[in-house]
């Protein structure tokens, strides 16, 4: 009942988001209809979301951030996590893909936690990707909301030590400079397909105002139809942040 409708209301003037968050689920179950492996799944996640890059390019999305493996995902068998990461690794070596589409790419998460050949590839595709300044791509990637304000009161904790910074001083514009999103906007929405009502550790700092929408579609099905459909559910809610 929390879904959003099919047809919810009459088209209206789309509101493109600056940033919209994705968090690609689905994955396995759409394999499992299929009576394919999950990490089919997995491949033809992956393919959905080369087509949604483009496509929130194409509309004028300025950041999109897509989560693709948290810092809870470890807990799964060893053979899903290593498909997982060789998918990334073969993903990561075909980024001239995404150097043709002019789309900047950005990885958000704990790299210290991943092989040192993917980090260095994801390092490669930040560097060659870092003129383009249509669409950000931010990657999350052993990635945790929870983790990520760890790290950030981690990193503001050095700084007290070093006599840089007084505890005093400390707002929550200090807090968000050390996020991996640091200089981002936060996302105007983020999606989650697979008919999950949750949001599992994503963005949780940044998700504070954003609009959120729950779809009852699998990720590898997701398509730039589906995308409009939760743009048009985004551009029907009226946002306050705690005005009136
Ligand atoms: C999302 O799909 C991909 C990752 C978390 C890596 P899932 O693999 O979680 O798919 P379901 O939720 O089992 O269907
Ligand atoms: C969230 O999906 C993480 C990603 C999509 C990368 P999960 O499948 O891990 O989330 P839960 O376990 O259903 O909460
Ligand atoms: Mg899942």
């Amino acid at each position: 009942m929390f879904f959003m409708k099919k047809n919810a209301g009459p088209r209206q003037e789309m509101v493109i988001p600056a940033h919209i968050g994705i968090i690609m689920d689905g994955n396995g179950r759409w394999a499992k209809k299929r009576g394919l492996p999950r990490k089919a799944g997995h491949r033809y996640g992956a393919k959905a979301m080369e087509e949604i890059c483009k496509y929130a390019r194409d509309i004028g999305v300025r950041y999109l951030t897509l989560y693709a493996f948290s810092t809870e995902n470890w807990k799964r068998p060893q053979d899903e996590v290593d498909s997982i990461m060789n998918l990334l690794r073969n993903y990561l070596k075909d980024i001239t893909n995404h150097q043709k589409e002019e789309i900047r790419t950005k990885f958000i998460g704990d790299r210290s936690g991943l092989a040192p050949d993917i980090v260095a590839l994801m390092e490669e595709a930040e560097e060659k990707g870092a003129h383009f300044d249509k669409l950000t791509v931010n990657f999350a990637i052993n990635y945790g909301g929870r983790d990520e304000i760890v790290h950030a009161v981690r990193e503001i904790g050095k700084k007290i030590q070093d006599g840089a910074l007084q505890p005093s001083d400390i707002d929550e514009q200090t807090l968000e400079d050390f996020l991996y999103t640091a200089g981002q906007p936060a996302p105007d929405l983020i999606i989650r397909p697979s008919g999950e009502f949750r949001t599992s550790n994503f963005m949780v700092w940044q998700s504070a105002y954003s609009e959120l929408v729950f779809m009852d579609v699998l990720w590898p099905d997701f398509g730039p139809k589906d995308l409009d459909r939760a743009i048009e559910e985004y551009s029907r809610r009226n946002r306050r942040f705690g005005g009136v």
